[in-house]
């Protein structure tokens, strides 16, 4: 018969036997909005008892109609009361227990994810992307803590969506943690069988770097933000390459967790933004990091004060207190060209909050959310539909609009507008705006190899930081290509620009060829005792790490764009090659079931164990994302292979595709169908 006497004594790390007293909730911290409970009765004891799992049975009946409380209130079980006391946030990686660096460089990264100042609703743990957590209670958070100052060299943390499953013996050239989060069998992989399984506690929505403990941070997306305004620009205006943004205006939404970022990329750009945002905090956020210049409440005065700054050809990032929708009825009234214009609202999940209709306040928004879910949709149905419209008119009127990754496309083609997908029915063959990755990031970037690769100076000292922004700045050469000259000028400048919040760190553009020199750099460094260590990764927003045809696998046409190959054996292989942390997991930005992506983490200890994983693991990892867009007959991708095969005739050859000739396939077919008319 089986007792929790004996299940307890078989652990030796578990919770400890004590209950942490309920904290309190600091005034000023944002919170999540009630998630949608799909559950009936039956799977509400069901998820009562998955919660109570993880707990002694001893505090059995005081915790079930405490989380039975936080169910029906919340939508989630989050367990409020193991968080622990105070502030949470990513220390000098010397100040955590642990057996092993890696075990204790994880815990820098996880509490860097759910810093005050870092994470957008801290107390549910949830980091960025309006539904992006690093696991789904504060039960586990404990536990895995737990688990990580245990971990030794010779041992894995397996993590299956937040929970813990345990440490289990490997060796010390295997990853320390193998992450992931909300896979779903094909079948239940849908909007309702997911919202069931995250109520009842089993999934976890990852996000991208929420749930894979990457996450440095909206710098994180500011040098993609930049890259992609300011390649828009010379895509559409004919900007020179030495050019910038002066004159120029761009138009958009949110300054939340990566939204937040547009303010200071177009400021970095040299150009004038105006971005609309329903939450004040987020504004006041965002204003006292110096991330925005001034906070207007009136359209009028938004514009009026934008055209001052681009008749100087001055930058100027302005937040507007406000629905986007009503800045672009005002500006489409007034005839007001708009040159760049794309949304960044949390569109993968429009019906949970990430919307806010045209005519209700945030507050309402979040009131309504709770009361009346029906209503609530039908208000973000008919704001996603007269949102569009104004985009296709001032679309008419020369403005480029861009959809930036946020699923808004999608979203308006879910409120019932087929006229946004090119065939007019479904989105099978794409949609009638470009996303920036077909635009983009994907012929520009992607098809080369450029991603976008960070660091983590994990002493948490700013001179160590700067000594890497140094040394990543020699290692590469500004005249090989536009892209190295855009991130030359980048790193450059990195520090003036001030983008470090939480943990120190930076994120930097490379290709494969310059992430291991970099990777390389640094770990001599450490070697030498110049730096301390360094945890190195990436976003899963990647050429190899994420399939997704909404968003990173958007420009590749060779049908393949449905699948999911790439991403999984990215993670494998990153596995192969030792990466400490390695992720997976469904959804990312752009909502579950349209993205499968992965990312990693590595330690740089000094150690030559871990020269001979960056040069095999950051090659394949890279490379990996290379090949696959090749073989989609991408053509920087095929330059890139066809250069990467000569270069590397002991080691890697990849499989690159004979082009076929256009005339010859339609004469073929016509000639075909010609017999059979015959
Ligand atoms: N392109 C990328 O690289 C990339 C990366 C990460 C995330 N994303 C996607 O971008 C979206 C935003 O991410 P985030 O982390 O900033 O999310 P977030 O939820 O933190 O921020 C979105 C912001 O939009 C505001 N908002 C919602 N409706 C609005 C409206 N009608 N008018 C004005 N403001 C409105 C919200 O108040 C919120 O602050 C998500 O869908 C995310 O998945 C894209």
């Amino acid at each position: 018969m089986l007792s929790n006497l004996d299940i307890s004594k078989s652990m030796i790390i578990k919770l400890d036997d004590e209950l942490p007293e309920m904290p309190e909730f600091v005034k000023g911290i944002r919170r999540a909005s009630k998630r949608e409970l799909v559950l009936n009765k039956k799977e509400i004891k069901l998820a009562l008892k998955n919660a109570l799992r993880y707990i002694p049975e001893k505090w059995h009946k005081k915790l079930a109609p405490e989380f039975l409380d936080e169910l029906l209130n919340r939508g989630r079980i989050y367990g409020y009361r193991f968080r622990p006391k105070g502030k949470i946030y990513g220390k000098p990686v010397s100040e955590y227990k642990g057996n092993c660096l890696a075990g204790k460089a994880m815990q820098v990264m996880i509490d860097n994810n759910l810093d005050f100042d870092v994470a957008l609703y801290p107390y549910e743990l949830t980091t960025y992307g309006e539904t992006g957590q690093v696991c789904q209670n504060w039960m586990q958070y404990r536990l895995i803590k737990k688990y990580l100052e245990a971990l030794t060299e010779n041992q894995t943390l397996i993590m299956e969506s937040g929970h813990p499953l345990g440490l289990f013996e490997s060796s010390p050239n295997a990853p320390r943690a193998i992450l992931t989060n909300g896979l779903l069998v094909g079948e239940y992989d849908n909007q309702e069988d997911w919202h069931k399984a995250i109520s009842l506690g089993v999934t976890n929505y990852g996000q991208m770097t929420a749930g894979g403990w990457m996450y440095i941070g909206s710098q994180g997306i500011v040098h993609g933000t930049y890259n992609t305004l300011l390649n828009a620009g010379r895509l559409k205006f004919n900007i020179p390459n030495e050019g910038d943004l002066g004159g120029y205006l761009f138009v958009s939404s949110g300054l939340g967790g990566m939204s937040g970022a547009q303010g200071k990329s177009i400021e970095i750009a040299n150009g004038v933004g105006i971005i609309a945002e329903v939450d004040y905090s987020r504004i006041q956020t965002r204003f006292d990091q110096g991330w925005i210049k001034e906070i207007v409440k009136d359209p009028g005065e938004a514009f009026k004060l934008a055209k001052e700054y681009m008749n100087r050809e001055e930058s100027i990032s302005i937040g507007f207190y406000g629905n986007i929708v009503d800045l672009l009825e005002y500006a489409v009234k007034k005839n007001i060209k708009i040159d760049l214009l794309s949304d960044q609202t949390s569109c993968h999940v429009p019906y949970e909050g990430g919307y806010c209709p045209q005519g209700l306040t945030f507050e309402e928004r979040t009131e309504l959310l709770k009361t009346d879910k029906t209503k609530f949709i039908k208000l973000v149905n008919q704001s996603l539909t007269h949102h569009f419209e104004l985009i296709k008119i001032l679309v008419d009127r020369d403005t480029y609009f861009f959809d930036y990754g946020n699923s808004f496309m999608k979203a308006v083609f879910g409120a019932g507008v087929k006229e946004i997908c090119k065939n007019g029915k479904n989105p099978n063959n794409g949609f009638i705006f470009p996303s920036y990755v077909e635009d983009i990031m994907g012929p520009l970037l992607f098809d080369y190899g450029y991603g976008p690769f960070r660091w983590v100076c994990l002493s948490g000292k700013h001179q160590d930081l700067l000594k890497t922004d140094k040394a990543a700045m020699e290692c590469i050469d500004p005249n090989r290509r536009l892209q190295d000259r855009d991130n030359y000028i980048w790193i450059k400048n990195a520090d003036r620009n001030k983008l470090v919040v939480g943990t120190q760190a930076r994120i930097l553009y490379q290709d494969a060829v310059g992430r291991i020199k970099i990777a390389l750099k640094f770990n001599e460094m450490v070697r030498k005792g110049e730096i301390g260590p360094i945890m190195l990764g990436r976003d899963h927003h990647d050429p190899g790490g994420t399939d997704s045809p909404f968003r990173e696998t958007a420009n590749i046409r060779d049908g393949s764009n449905v699948t999911a190959d790439m991403a999984t054996q990215c993670f494998a292989g990153n596995i192969a090659r030792g990466m400490t942390m390695v992720t997976l997991h469904n959804g990312g930005g752009v909502g579950i079931g349209k993205a499968i992506n992965g990312g990693f983490g590595l330690v740089l200890d000094g150690s030559k164990r871990v020269d001979i994983i960056i040069k095999k693991a950051i090659s394949w990892d890279v490379l990996g994302g290379v090949a696959r867009r090749s073989w989609a007959r991408n053509k920087h991708a095929v330059e890139t292979a066809i250069k990467h095969n000569k270069e590397n005739k002991v080691g890697d050859q990849i499989t690159i595709p004979y082009l076929v000739n256009e005339d010859l396939i339609k004469k073929v077919i016509s000639q075909k169908y010609l017999k059979k008319a015959d």
